[in-house]
């Protein structure tokens, strides 16, 4: 049995690796649905899945509080803590590291495409709702949620951990969820129960939770304090060294038809999305066949609010030939996106927000 089917998923996940599971969805599954689908939604992995029983597994809550707490599943459900649901995208900050790689070599990193991104339905309980119960004192600024996986990379090896501002954390859209799409939480995506941080890139949606502690400064775990940060060219990692990855930056891709497909000449469709990240909205989809020279606007499909990604479609006329395609998305910061991924290229390939481009031959 391959880790894609033991974790129930689809045989064309674009697999990067086997232990631990790391598997991106495929460009036509997030072009089909707004809803990515259970067994097509990617999986970022640091460690071996943890096989946890939900029956003895509790939620300690602790740090910077007036009350510890000690949470079981069916605490947290018996109704003390309003239920919540929240359509929220999770994207990997090295989503589109492909694109950067193809720029320079980045040694020991996968080459994730536009898949590292997905969209679900979460139910669960507002994280501020469980801080509330514990009482957050005044010095308290963060908040971290540890994980119960022992991850790779960190010598030696420590649970996977982030935190968030205690700002973002009191907002009613972050959630500590139980249930992703109306099925019960898969365990290779944090079963019992994880967090989602709308807005801010997948590694802060901690799975796996099993430790919330309140802080007054970052969480300084390996994850946040050392990986998850964007270097400038030629500087080394290191402790605080770089940019912390939060909030994900507007970005967009064309799905479908694929980089390198052949389409009949004439009348083409064109589908992708377009995530605008932090609070802000994606409010243009633009796409251009002549290398951004000229544009035309792309149509936004159902918005499914203001933490969820956008598909977008467009039909474009490609006479018989070759043909690179290029979208670009704006936000409702009346921002858009670079056009070179040269310029974004950084020592670990997170952020590639530049233009999304395929190449297309179109047959006479
Ligand atoms: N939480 C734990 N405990 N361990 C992990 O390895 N990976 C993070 C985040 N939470 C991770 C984690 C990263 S980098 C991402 S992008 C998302 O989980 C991916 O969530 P998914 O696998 O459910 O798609």
């Amino acid at each position: 049995m391959t880790p894609a089917s033991r974790f129930g998923k689809r045989p064309d996940l674009i697999v990067h690796e086997q232990e631990p599971f790391n598997a991106e969805t495929p460009r036509a599954a997030l072009a089909d649905a707004d809803v990515t689908a259970l067994d097509a939604f990617y999986v970022r992995n640091h460690g071996a899945v943890p096989e946890l029983d939900p029956e003895t597994w509790r939620l300690r809550v602790g740090g910077l509080v007036d009350r510890e707490l000690e949470l079981s599943l069916a605490a947290l459900r018996n109704g003390r803590f309003p239920v919540r649901e929240v359509t929220a995208t999770l994207q990997c900050a090295g989503n589109r590291r492909a694109g950067l790689i193809a720029v320079a070599d980045i040694p020991g990193e996968a080459p994730w495409g536009p898949g590292a991104t997905g969209n679900a339905v979460w139910r669960g309980v507002a994280l501020a709702d469980v801080v509330a119960a514990a009482g957050p004192r005044a010095e308290a600024s963060e908040v971290a949620f540890v994980g119960a996986d022992e991850a790779e990379g960190p010598e030696p090896a420590q649970p996977f951990g982030a935190s968030i501002p205690l700002r973002k954390a009191l907002r009613p859209e972050v959630l500590l969820a139980w249930e992703m799409n109306g099925e019960p939480l898969a365990a290779v995506h944090g079963a019992p129960l994880r967090g989602i941080v709308p807005g801010f890139v997948g590694a802060r949606s901690v799975k796996w939770l099993e430790r919330i502690e309140l802080r007054d400064a970052p969480f300084d775990g390996w994850f946040q304090d050392v990986a998850y940060r964007l270097l400038a060219p030629g500087q080394e990692a290191g402790p605080g060294a770089g940019m912390a990855l939060g909030e994900v930056a507007l970005n967009a891709d064309v799905l479908v038809p694929a980089d390198g497909a052949d389409v009949p000449a004439g009348w083409v469709e064109l589908r992708g999305h377009a995530f605008a990240g932090g609070e802000r909205r994606v409010t243009r989809v633009d796409v251009s066949v002549d290398g951004g020279r000229s544009w035309r606007q792309a149509d936004l499909q159902e918005d499914l609010g203001r933490w969820a990604l956008r598909r977008w479609r467009a039909d474009v006329e490609l006479p018989a030939g070759e043909h690179e395609v290029v979208v670009r998305a704006w936000d409702s910061a009346a921002a858009t996106q670079p056009e070179d991924p040269a310029h974004l290229w950084n020592p670990k390939g997170y952020v590639n927000n530049a233009w999304g481009r395929v190449r297309l031959h179109a047959r006479a």
